[in-house]
């Protein structure tokens, strides 16, 4: 029997979780599988948060929190704003939930009706697209290419909006090609919304520390935006937190007010040890989470000096996150080892199977020319991958 919804049946399995769950297929096979797939920074979380949570289960924190987040938390969040981002946001505007994923999935339940649009400047995160359609909503994918470091310019956003466009949708550092947005360009991009006072933009900045550039800027920060932005951040990938599972929005009002009775019906608070623990993870300076910044660039450099090695990989220097996105469609058409490459997903089950390296296909990012290749591992771990790259490839 299967009577599962059409909602389900039409969704796409998250293509970063599939291959992660093919790449540990191989493992227990017994193959040496280098993981280059997954999304998660390899450090452990900080110790001083970790004591944080520890003394909140001492402290008894045990019982439902606030819908929208304990209170001193959304204090030490919009402390966080204006310091890190000069955005001034009150209580009513902070949202607290279990991870971005869930502020992100809250966004589209709470402005989204059917037919909507959504602007999508790829390649994206793999999940945005899914998001918008399970609310109903209709992805429109801006292509944006290698040259322009896979930017959208103002002209193509101009050139995507109808009288349905509800919203734009980017992340800045952008998982998966790293592009940090500069104040200019998201200037230019403000430039063409103004004519357009009804679309909503989301922010995504959830790699806003994982900046080698050094400027993160936020949009909401243009007077003329903050009214109609919603900045989503969380502490996964700056503290080494994916597992704890902490997001939050800063946004207008109406638009926070509709998140916290979403939430209410959906999930409650996020969890309250979690909680606790993000209050002493945003109020610590910056320089406590340095390192792991510095080693990610160091690996990038690693990285692209290795990838540049590879004929037919073209890549250009992303500016944050911990992905590169090379683009491989010169290999398209082409036949190595009895298996002939067609596309970024065929290179990318090529690399599974030849080099034993797990690399997420641009397919799922809404890039068919490109695979991403996270340097979330170890620097040996990257090399000897890399190297087993070139091989299988010649
Ligand atoms: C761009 C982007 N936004 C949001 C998320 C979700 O983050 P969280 O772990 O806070 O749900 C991710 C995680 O991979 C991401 O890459």
């Amino acid at each position: 029997m299967n009577q599962l919804s059409d909602r389900i049946n039409n969704l796409s399995t998250s293509a970063t979780l599939a291959m992660a769950a093919k790449a540990r297929e191989l493992k227990e096979e017994g193959k040496d599988i280098i993981g280059l797939s997954l999304g998660e920074p390899d450090f452990n979380t900080p110790d001083f948060i970790k004591q944080a949570a520890i003394e909140a289960i001492n402290q008894n924190y045990n019982s439902y929190s606030p819908v929208d987040g304990y209170s001193d938390l959304k204090a030490a969040i919009i402390t966080k704003f204006k310091r890190d981002n000069n955005l001034s946001y009150n209580a009513k505007q902070i949202v607290v939930s279990t991870g971005a994923k869930q502020a992100l999935y809250n966004i589209a339940a709470v402005l989204l009706n059917d037919g909507d649009e959504v602007i999508l400047p790829c390649p994206y995160w793999v999940s945005y697209s899914d998001i918008v359609k399970l609310n109903g909503g209709v992805p429109v994918e801006v292509k944006t290419d290698i040259e322009n470091d896979f930017k959208m310019t103002p002209a193509q956003l101009e050139a995507a909006i109808t009288p349905k466009t509800k919203m734009i949708w980017y992340s800045s550092p952008c998982n998966p090609s790293g592009s940090v947005y500069s104040k200019e360009e998201l200037r230019a991009l403000a430039d063409v919304l103004q004519k357009h006072p009804n679309i909503y933009v989301v922010s995504d900045e959830i790699y806003e520390h994982i900046n080698f550039k050094g400027d993160h800027f936020s949009i909401a920060e243009f007077d003329d935006m903050y009214d109609r932005t919603i900045t989503v951040n969380g502490v996964s990938k700056a503290f080494a937190m994916t597992g704890w599972r902490i997001g939050y929005i800063g946004a207008p009002e109406n638009v926070a007010r509709a998140c916290n009775k979403m939430q209410g019906q959906v999930t409650s608070g996020a969890n309250c040890i979690a909680q606790r623990a993000v209050i002493t993870a945003l109020e610590s300076p910056a320089s406590k989470i340095q390192y792991m910044v510095d080693e990610f660039k160091e690996r990038r450099t690693i990285v692209l000096e290795l990838l540049d090695q590879i004929e037919g990989f073209k890549t250009n220097e992303p500016e944050g996150a911990f992905y590169v996105f090379p683009n491989v469609s010169s290999f398209f058409g082409k036949t190595i080892k009895g298996k002939t490459i067609n596309s970024a997903s065929d290179m990318s089950l090529f690399l599974l199977e030849e080099a034993l390296v797990a690399t997420v296909t641009g397919e799922a990012f809404g890039n068919p020319d490109c695979i991403r290749i996270s340097y979330a591992a170890s620097k040996e771990n990257i090399i000897e991958a890399i190297k087993r790259i070139k091989l299988a490839l010649t």
